[in-house]
């Protein structure tokens, strides 16, 4: 069971003034990661607020994967990712990739989202784009991989036994 913390990223939605449909698709499709979500929040679109929770939340050591989801964009206030790169020791740019790869077949205003993912600790980090559509989609090239992630950050696995196991 993975556990996961979903962090919504939105200025409106940490006034209330907008439903965070967005974060609610993370949790409901928590059971196809194979995981269950023990943290939830909403926070505004600023960097040393988002780089603090996700801090916070990933030396906490009770999740082992964050989502974020929303700013992750070309707009003045989208700064996701560069609260995410301020925190994390090491990126895992495939993860990001992945989804842009993926999500450019669906739409070509996937190459906007310059979201990123990476390791802090033993806490892997993900950010999502802000939009339902794009949480599905990206959730959906991510989803097949993000267990075994999590056994070798665990270090439950090795690379060869995922090849063993035939996932690559
Ligand atoms: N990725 C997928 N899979 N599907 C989408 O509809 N929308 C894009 C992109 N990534 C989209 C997507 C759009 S329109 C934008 S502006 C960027 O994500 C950034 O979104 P954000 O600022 O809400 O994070």
């Amino acid at each position: 069971m993975i556990k996961i913390g979903v962090l919504t990223i939105s200025d409106k939605g940490s006034k209330g003034q907008r439903e965070d449909k967005s974060g609610q698709v993370i949790r409901d499709s928590a059971p196809a990661m194979k995981g269950r979500v023990v943290k939830y929040e909403i926070v505004p679109d600023e960097k040393e607020t988002i780089a603090a929770r996700l801090r916070d939340w990933a030396d906490g050591g009770e999740m082992d994967v964050i989502l974020t989801t929303g700013g992750t964009g070309l707009a003045g206030r989208d700064v996701t990712p560069e609260a995410t790169l301020s925190i994390i020791d090491r990126e895992v740019p495939g993860i990001a990739e992945a989804m842009r790869v993926k999500s450019l077949e669906k739409t070509p205003t996937a190459m906007l989202s310059r979201a990123v993912a990476g390791q802090r600790g033993k806490c892997l980090i993900v950010n999502l784009p802000g939009s339902t559509r794009a949480v599905k989609e990206c959730l959906e090239a991510i989803m097949p991989v993000l267990p075994h992630a999590v056994d070798i950050i665990r270090g439950k696995v090795t690379e060869h036994s995922l090849q063993d196991a035939g996932i690559n």
